[in-house]
């Protein structure tokens, strides 16, 4: 039985879980092109101890794990963690969120894991120069391979993570719904968040969910609503006739914090009961200083019972109001 809720009458059952803070891209809305602060190697959680974490909160209910990063992929020995952590019974599924690069080489290998069931794979454009000032790295062509593979992979369902950047990227909103017409995949269009690492943006240039659905209504004369499972993040369209769906993830309005069931864990082991607050503690000292599961068990189901009730809340109660983190360094 799930023993994971908050005083807001949420049931937790999802664990977001960063692998690491490095990452072979620099996107601009993620961290600056040069001295994003990374971690000393020695501070972020071994394998071992993500797998211990991951056990405990499984024993507690959570039964949905996504890896996140930076990029998981830029771990060793991330391919065997995966391998590892399907072996956990309690665990339903395994999604894994990447940028794609160095994922041509493994994902015949991933396809074997029974649990992973999709990936989330981040695009911004569809264009390679625009790619590289994006991600201020020459990266594209292995991106395509990967967009490639999964288009035509029976197994994995894929998701495109497109962040939505005034000024950058906009025009191609309408070409990622046309990449829907003929495959199965779902292209979620995500409002930017102040997670880049220097915190300085004008977000009242935000292009938000309205003005997202705004855009896209004027370019189809019909988009059909559909429904989703309650703690989705995206609010879920599809034009008719087209074979896949888009959504909308009102990441920075925050609409969807009513539903949600989500805890997450970074790469150094802080515990994070919302994206927006700073961290509620670290569950790598507290293992590194001897805790046996019970006393994790008790901590996470008392930590729990206080989540913020949004991400509004979340943010105000930080003691650092200036939201500068990099959303590698969190685990998005
Ligand atoms: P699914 O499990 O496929 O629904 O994926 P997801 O949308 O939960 O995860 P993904 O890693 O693909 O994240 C997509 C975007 O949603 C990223 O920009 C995340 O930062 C954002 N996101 C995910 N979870 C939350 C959340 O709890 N709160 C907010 N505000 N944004 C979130
Ligand atoms: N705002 C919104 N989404 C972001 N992501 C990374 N940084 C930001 C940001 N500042 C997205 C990535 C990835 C997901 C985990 O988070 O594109 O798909
Ligand atoms: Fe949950 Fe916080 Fe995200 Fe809202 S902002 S959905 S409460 S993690």
């Amino acid at each position: 039985m799930n023993q994971l809720f908050d005083k807001h009458g949420r049931t937790i059952n999802y664990l977001r879980l960063a692998i690491t803070d490095r990452c072979n891209l620099r996107c601009q809305y993620c961290m600056p092109e040069i001295g994003n602060k990374f971690v000393e190697r020695k501070q972020l959680l071994t394998f071992k101890e993500m797998y211990r974490i991951t056990r405990v909160l499984s024993e507690l209910g959570v039964n949905k794990v996504r890896l996140t990063g930076g990029e998981p992929f830029v771990r060793h020995d991330f391919m065997n963690f995966l391998e590892m952590l399907s072996f956990n019974e309690n665990l339903e599924e395994i999604n894994i969120t990447t940028n794609g690069v160095l994922l041509p080489k493994y994902l015949p290998e991933i396809e074997k894991l029974n649990k992973i069931k999709s990936i989330n794979l981040s695009l911004d454009t569809l264009k390679a120069n625009r790619f590289k000032e994006i991600t201020r790295q020459d990266s594209f062509v292995k991106v395509m391979e990967s967009l490639d593979y999964l288009k035509s992979s029976k197994k994995i369902q894929l998701k495109l993570n497109f962040v939505v950047q005034s000024g950058v990227n906009t025009d191609e909103i309408i070409d990622f719904i046309e990449l829907t017409k003929n495959e199965n995949i779902a292209v979620r269009f995500i409002e930017e968040m102040p997670f880049n690492g220097v915190g300085q943006k004008d977000f009242n240039q935000l292009w938000d969910f309205k003005t997202i659905i705004a855009h896209i209504q004027q370019h189809y004369s019909v988009i059909e609503a559909l429904s989703s499972v309650k703690s989705s993040t995206s609010i879920n369209y599809k034009i008719p006739t087209y074979k896949g769906t888009f959504g909308i993830i009102p990441a920075f309005t925050r609409t969807f914090c009513n539903d949600c069931n989500r805890i997450r864990i970074t790469s150094t082991g802080m515990f994070k009961n919302c994206l927006f607050d700073e961290g509620v503690f670290s569950v790598r000292d507290f293992l590194r200083n001897g805790a046996n599961d019970d006393d994790l068990k008790d901590l996470f189901i008392k930590t729990v019972h206080h989540k913020p009730e949004n991400g509004f809340v979340a943010e105000a109660n930080r003691k650092v109001s200036l939201i500068s983190e990099s959303m590698s360094n969190i685990g998005g």
